[in-house]
């Protein structure tokens, strides 16, 4: 589903490297956690196959395409089929959460008589579906994040991207944004959580992929029992440490 073949990214501006010869698989209906210290590279990885960037190095492919390649139109559309999250849930602020939703489906060309049960449906995978007249500013910050989920997945993407999405979250509310992701993942989404949190990893086992500084330094999958494996691109080019 995603695959990124020794991928490397400058930021042009700054001239930081932050991820060097990444080399990754990501099958469809995996579920991912992508870890490491702040500064690791995770949301720059995000970025990549949200294609927000375009790697300096290397290839990003998503369902066998070279993201690399995609033109105008083409951008959007592959965005449709990616539901993103980010740690700041980033809902309109003069909006309400109903019509949060509503612009995701008018941006999208969803005909306007599908709305109600689409909107309905994604309020009720969050549990939120009395807050539906609320503002964002009504919300808890637990809620709000709910709503970002339900936003993201209000078309049904095949893929979900979360970037700390629990990043400001009580335990408590951080299980209940895992169990939703759990669910999308359940009904057949491919996701990948950026995460800082010890507590969602032990709260599903899952694939856990470990970035330092740029590079991918563990790759396990649940049931390997703690032993690590690396897989590392085939780069001859001796760089180790940098
Ligand atoms: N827009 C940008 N321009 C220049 N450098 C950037 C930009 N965004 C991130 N960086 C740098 O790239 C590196 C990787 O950053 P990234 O945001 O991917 O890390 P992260 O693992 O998501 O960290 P955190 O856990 O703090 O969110 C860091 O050194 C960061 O300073
Ligand atoms: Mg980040």
């Amino acid at each position: 589903m995603i695959a990124f073949h020794r991928v490397s990214l400058e930021y042009p501006r700054t001239g930081t490297k932050a991820l060097y010869n990444v080399s990754l698989e990501v099958k469809k209906g995996e579920f991912v956690f992508v870890v490491g210290h702040s500064g690791a590279g995770k949301s720059t990885l995000l970025a990549l196959v949200h294609r927000r960037l375009i790697p300096t190095q290397g290839a990003v492919y998503f369902a066998g395409q070279n993201l690399k390649a995609l033109r105008g139109d083409q951008v959007a559309y592959h965005r449709r089929r990616i539901g993103m999250v980010f740690q700041d849930h980033r809902l309109l602020a003069d909006m309400t959460v109903e019509e949060n939703l509503a612009f995701v489906l008018q941006v999208q060309g969803v005909p306007r008589k599908e709305w109600p049960e689409r909107i309905a449906t994604a309020l009720r995978r969050v549990g939120l579906a009395h807050k539906k007249r609320a503002f964002p500013e009504e919300l808890s910050v637990g809620e709000a994040q709910r709503v970002a989920l339900a936003r993201a997945l209000l078309l049904d993407p095949p893929v979900i991207l979360a970037d700390e999405p629990t990043g400001n979250l009580d335990p408590e509310n951080a299980l209940q944004v895992l169990d939703i992701l759990k669910a999308a993942h359940q009904r057949g989404a491919t996701v990948v959580v950026a995460t800082h949190s010890r507590e969602l990893l032990e709260a599903y086992p899952a694939r856990v992929v470990a970035l330092k500084a740029g590079q991918v330094v563990r790759d396990e999958r649940p049931g390997e029992g703690g032993s690590i494996r690396v897989r590392e691109g085939p780069d001859r080019g001796g760089k180790e440490g940098a």
